[in-house]
């Protein structure tokens, strides 16, 4: 099959040596790409500014900006369009405004920021890019873990979102292991114990394969 990942965190530019980004390490969108081309599937991975090596026989397109993820995926889906997208990517929700051309000067003692929203990219994949294959969002939250991310695979008319609990120090983001609970359209949910990301990430693929074979479209 043809699998379509998204990675790690986004940069979003303030001026030409600052930024603003998140603590997403790449870890568990990588692990999934390896998983993935390691099964045999043709893999593309659109991926943020990590320090992780690229895995065994997979396409990577590197990005900065949650813009430039939104282009990159677009292209593959308008391109080569996958039959089973995996969002796992920390994609920046707001960007400044105004990107400076040189750097910012110390002023006065506040400095107040004007942030506006990026693209939501796991959002655009049914509505936008026309994507009709099998769509997998990560839900990561602090609180209301199983609401919020039912609402999340609602509104971006998901097949399967993944959500965990950011709030924890033992998992999640930056750390070698991970715990999740897989939330259904049918309301349905299914922890998996926790693991390292390698091997959750071996059995993501497994049941998302599965699933997206079984999955009969209109
Ligand atoms: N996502 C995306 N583009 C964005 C923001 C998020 O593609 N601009 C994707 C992520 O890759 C993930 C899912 O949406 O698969 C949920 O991301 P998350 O940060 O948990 O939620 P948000 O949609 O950003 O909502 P909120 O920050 O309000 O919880």
């Amino acid at each position: 099959m043809k699998l379509l990942i998204t990675a790690g965190p986004t940069r979003e530019a303030l001026d030409p040596v600052r930024f603003l980004s998140n603590r997403s390490s790449g870890k568990m969108g990588y692990a999934l790409a390896e998983m993935a081309a390691a099964e045999g599937h043709n893999v593309t991975l659109v991926s943020g500014p990590v320090s992780l090596g690229v895995p065994q026989g997979v396409t990577l397109r590197r990005i900065e900006s949650a813009e430039g993820m939104a282009m990159a995926v677009q292209s593959v889906c308008s391109a080569d369009p996958p039959d089973i997208a995996i969002h796992a990517a920390a994609v920046a929700d707001y960007r400044p405004r105004v990107r400076q051309g040189q750097k910012i000067k110390k002023g006065p003692d506040t400095l107040t920021l004007e942030l506006e929203r990026t693209t939501d990219v796991l959002g655009s994949m049914r509505s936008s890019y026309g994507f009709a294959g099998f769509l997998v969002g990560f839900a990561a939250e602090t609180e209301n873990l199983i609401s919020n991310a039912m609402a999340k695979l609602r509104k971006k008319e998901c097949d399967l979102v993944i959500a965990n609990d950011v709030s924890r120090t033992d998992t999640g983001f930056d750390s070698e292991e991970n715990e999740v609970i897989l939330c259904f359209p049918s309301g349905c949910t299914e922890p998996l114990p926790k693991q390292s990301k390698r091997e959750l990430a071996r059995e993501i693929i497994r049941r998302v394969v599965a699933l997206a074979t079984q999955k009969v479209r209109p």
